[in-house]
This record gives C-alpha cells, sequence and structure tokens, in this order.
C-alpha cells in the first residue's frame, strides 16, 4: 500500500506527451528577437528600480553589500546562468506551456510537478504582486511631479497601513474600521489583464517598444552618473564582508528573475527548439551588462555612509534619489523624472511577461487534471487563456492593494530558487533516465553545470531571512493540503477521473 503511493506520487508523465501540447491550440506567431525582448522585458523591471537599494544599504533583516554589491550582482548572474542553460535544454526537449512545472512532471514525477507549480504560482504571481506595488511608487512620484497628489491611504498597502497610527486615524472609516489600500497596483494589474486577454502578438509588440525605451533610459542614467562617480566611495568595498555580499545577491536576484518565463510561450514560439535557448541567454546576458554598469555607478555616486542614512527607508526609488544624492541640478532634476518614467515603462513589461506566464502554467496544470478545468478555457475569438488570466488578474490585483513589498519579493525570491533547484536536479537525472530525447540544445558539462547551479542557489536561499523561510514552509504545507484534496483525486495521468 505504502509503496503503491509512492509510485502514485512519483508518477512520472512522458516527455513526448507533452511535446507539442494537447488539443488545445495556441497560436505560433513568436520569433527569436520577440523572446529576446519578453525576456529582457520580464528581467529588467522592479527588481533593479526597487531592490538595488535595500541590498546596498541593507535593513533590520539583512546586511547591505555597499560597493560590493557589484560582486552580488556577477555572482547572481552567474547562477542564473547555469540554471538558464538548464531551462534551456528542458525547454528545446519540452516546448510546452508549463514550463519547470512540464518538465518537473517529466522528469521527477507527480507531486514533485506539484510542488514546483505551486511554486510557480509564488514566482508569477507573487513576484507581480511586488512589481505591481513598485510601480505604483513610481506612478505616485511620477503624478506629483503634474501636481497630482494621491491621498495616502490610497497609497499604501493595507498591513502596513495597519501598523501606522498615523495613517489609521487619517484614513477615512467604514463602519469604524480604517481604509487603506494600494489603488494604483490594483488598476494596474487591471489594465495589464485585459491587454493580455486581446492578444499576445499585440503585447508583444507593446513590450518591444517599451524595452527599447527603457533600456534607452537607463543608458541615461549611466551615462550622466559616470559623471558624479567618485572612486574614493568604493571603499570600504565589502563593510559587511561575505554575509553582506550573500545577502545582496539573494535580494537583488529578484532581478534577475523572469529569462524562464520565456519557457511558458514555448506553444507560441515558431520554432521553439531554436528560439528558447537564444531567447533566455540572450536577454540574461544583455541584463547582466545592465546591471553591472549600473550597480557601478550607484556605488560610485553614493558612499555608504550616504546609503545607510537615505536608502534603508527608501527602497522603491534608489535611482532618482541617487541623482538627488549627486546634486546634479537641473539636468538631475529632469533625468530623474525621466528616469521615474523608464521605471514605469520598464515595470509594466515585468509586469506583462509574468502575468502573461502565469495562466499558461494553470493551463498547463489543468489540463493534467490537477487544477478546475476551467483554467483550460481558451477565447475563440482571441485564442488567449481568457478566463486563467482574468483569475490571476484578480488576485495579484487584491493582493497587491493590501501586502508589503519587500516581503513579497523576499518570498518570491525563496520560492523561485526553489524551482530553479529542481529544474537543474531534472537535467542530471533526465540525462541518465532519458539518455535518447531528442533535445536540441544540451545543457553543457553535465552533470557539473546543473551541479552549480544547485549549490549556487542553494547558497542564495541560505542569504534569505528566517521569517521568509517560515512564510515558504507555510505555503508548502498549505499547497501539499491542496494537492491532496484535489489534484491527487483528479489526476488525469493515474487516470482517476475521465476526462
Ligand atoms: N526580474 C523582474 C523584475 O525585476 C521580476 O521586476
Amino acid at each position: 500500500m505504502g509503496s503503491s503511493l509512492l509510485r502514485d506520487l512519483f508518477k512520472k508523465k512522458g516527455w513526448d506527451s507533452q511535446r507539442e501540447g494537447s488539443e488545445i491550440k495556441l497560436k505560433r506567431v513568436l520569433g527569436p528577437f520577440d523572446l529576446i525582448a519578453l525576456g529582457v522585458g520580464a528581467i529588467f523591471g522592479a527588481g533593479i528600480f526597487a531592490t538595488l537599494g535595500i541590498a546596498a544599504a541593507g535593513d533590520p533583516l539583512r546586511p547591505g553589500a555597499g560597493p560590493s554589491l557589484i560582486v552580488s550582482f556577477i555572482i547572481s548572474a552567474i547562477i542564473c546562468g547555469f540554471t538558464a542553460l538548464c531551462y534551456a535544454e528542458f525547454a528545446s526537449a519540452i516546448p510546452a506551456s508549463g514550463s519547470a512545472y512540464a518538465y518537473s512532471y517529466a522528469a521527477l514525477g507527480e507531486i514533485i510537478a506539484w510542488i514546483i507549480g505551486w511554486n510557480l504560482i509564488i514566482e508569477y504571481a507573487m513576484g507581480n504582486v511586488a512589481v505591481a506595488i513598485s510601480w505604483s511608487s513610481y506612478f505616485r512620484i511620477f503624478l506629483s511631479g503634474f501636481g497630482i497628489r494621491i491621498p495616502d491611504w490610497l497609497s499604501i498597502d493595507t498591513m502596513t497601513a495597519l501598523t501606522d497610527p498615523r495613517l489609521v486615524e487619517s484614513a477615512p472609516h467604514l463602519f469604524g474600521v480604517p481604509v487603506a489600500f494600494n489603488l494604483l497596483a490594483g488598476v494596474i494589474v487591471a489594465v495589464v489583464s485585459v491587454i493580455l486577454v486581446i492578444g499576445i502578438k499585440e503585447s508583444a509588440k507593446a513590450n518591444a517598444l517599451m524595452v527599447i525605451f527603457k533600456v534607452a533610459v537607463i543608458g541615461l542614467f549611466t551615462l550622466l552618473g559616470i559623471y558624479y562617480i567618485r572612486p574614493e566611495n568604493w571603499t570600504p568595498f565589502a563593510p559587511n564582508g561575505l554575509a553582506g555580499i550573500q545577502a545582496g545577491a539573494a535580494t537583488i536576484f529578484f532581478a534577475y528573475m523572469g529569462f524562464d518565463t520565456i519557457s511558458t510561450v514555448a506553444e507560441e514560439t515558431k520554432n521553439p527548439r531554436r528560439d528558447l535557448p537564444i531567447g533566455m541567454l540572450g536577454s540574461l546576458g544583455i541584463c547582466t551588462v545592465i546591471y553591472v554598469l549600473i550597480a557601478l555607478v550607484f556605488t560610485g555616486i553614493v558612499p555608504y555612509s550616504g546609503l545607510l542614512e537615505g536608502f534603508q527607508s527608501h527602497q522603491a526609488e534608489p535611482l532618482t534619489l541617487a541623482l538627488k544624492y549627486a546634486n546634479a541640478g537641473r539636468w538631475g532634476d529632469i533625468a530623474a523624472g525621466i528616469i521615474a518614467l523608464g521605471a514605469l515603462v520598464a515595470q509594466t513589461t515585468a509586469l506583462l511577461a509574468f502575468q502573461l506566464g502565469m495562466p499558461r502554467i494553470l493551463l498547463s496544470m489543468s489540463r493534467d487534471g490537477l487544477l478546475p478545468e476551467i483554467f483550460t478555457r481558451v477565447h475563440p475569438r482571441y485564442h488567449t487563456p481568457h478566463l486563467s488570466t482574468i483569475i490571476t488578474g484578480i488576485a495579484v490585483g487584491f493582493a497587491a492593494m493590501i501586502m508589503p513589498l519587500q516581503e513579497m519579493i523576499d518570498l518570491t525570491n525563496i520560492g523561485t530558487l526553489s524551482i530553479f533547484v529542481v529544474v537543474s536536479l531534472g537535467i542530471i537525472v533526465m540525462r541518465r533516465t532519458e539518455p535518447d530525447m531528442p533535445r536540441s540544445f544540451k545543457t553543457p558539462f553535465v552533470p557539473w553545470v546543473p551541479a552549480a547551479g544547485i549549490l549556487g542557489c542553494l547558497y542564495l536561499m541560505a542569504g534569505i531571512s528566517g521569517i521568509t523561510w517560515l512564510r515558504f514552509v507555510g505555503w508548502l504545507v498549505l499547497g501539499l493540503i491542496v494537492y491532496f484534496a484535489y489534484g491527487y483525486r483528479k489526476s488525469v495521468m493515474r487516470g482517476s477521473i475521465d476526462r
């Protein structure tokens, strides 16, 4: 009995049955440039704008990296690079919308696939909650430039508001209960969701334009910032030693997430076996160069003492603050305005990419019977998974109005790192169990590259605070309860229901 339960839980789904998806067809319209643009769109979003300051300065939960943040960026990029090589092999062999979920179903069995799918909800949905919150901070700054002021009770998350007696007092009350929520964060999620219901090609075009704009804006910051660098600011280089570098790398990891979202549009890609690896590695490479340049300029402008004073509490807008710190005068103010606009655009593209990916993962899980059938519906005219896009939008929008930013970022990081560990492990396992599976892209130096990816992700996870670990374990337990209450009974693969 025990061993048959175990066999059931770890039953694998054949890679060949996942290859061309199923009878539910999405439109194949995306080429390599669309994919690189989607990748840069997803990677280069809120992370660099929202986590840079806190990773360099630290906060009560983590030591700051100071100028050694540059090393943190390089470490995180290398670890993501190892993982991207693993994702590329899987995506080229199993081009299914489910991404890491589909790979782990083939490599490690149903229960692991479920846990990965459950954690993908953290990565995509919770990640987007964080991006939407950061977006709303920048939009608020942007509006204030035109003299429009959003009241505090409409621009702060409920959880934070409830801990601030001043806000509780000033907020309007409904039946004696104070009302405070982040309205703008909810609105942007709604707008993005509507765009995505209408169609993927249209979204990809808008995305490419926005990617060009945000890269140009960040180029502007770098060029202007170089002028204000004072090399003496780079000492002390690592004020909190290796612990600061590790915590910094774990925090800014958020800024690298997103190359993996490309794997979710595998079924909408014209030539998935060639273009998926190009899209992932290409976008990761471009973003790494950009981030290292930004970190050099940022820590060259603001000394560590300045970081401690001004950046532990202003996590959401470190780049514009850095320009103010540089006292760049009128040009600095103009540049700060343009950067705020660039931040808005950048975060919109990240929102688009993750809101695009989540419904496609839910669709895969639902096809397998692990989630209700409603997630498989595709709109007859738009050919998009409209219902799951709308459900995702409502959940993310609601959470973005009530949850605080940094908690969402930390939880997203730990959840995503756990997925990366399993994907890398999956490559090692599949090379043994499925040596003949056609792979048009092969991860080099297996098992060393995936093993280095696994160790690297564990190293970053060790740099995340204890309270985040606790929340993560709580999420996993909840996931197992949902699985045994629903997916375990309805799994298509085990033939427990007739679909
Ligand atoms: N990497 C994505 C961002 O920075 C999640 O917004």
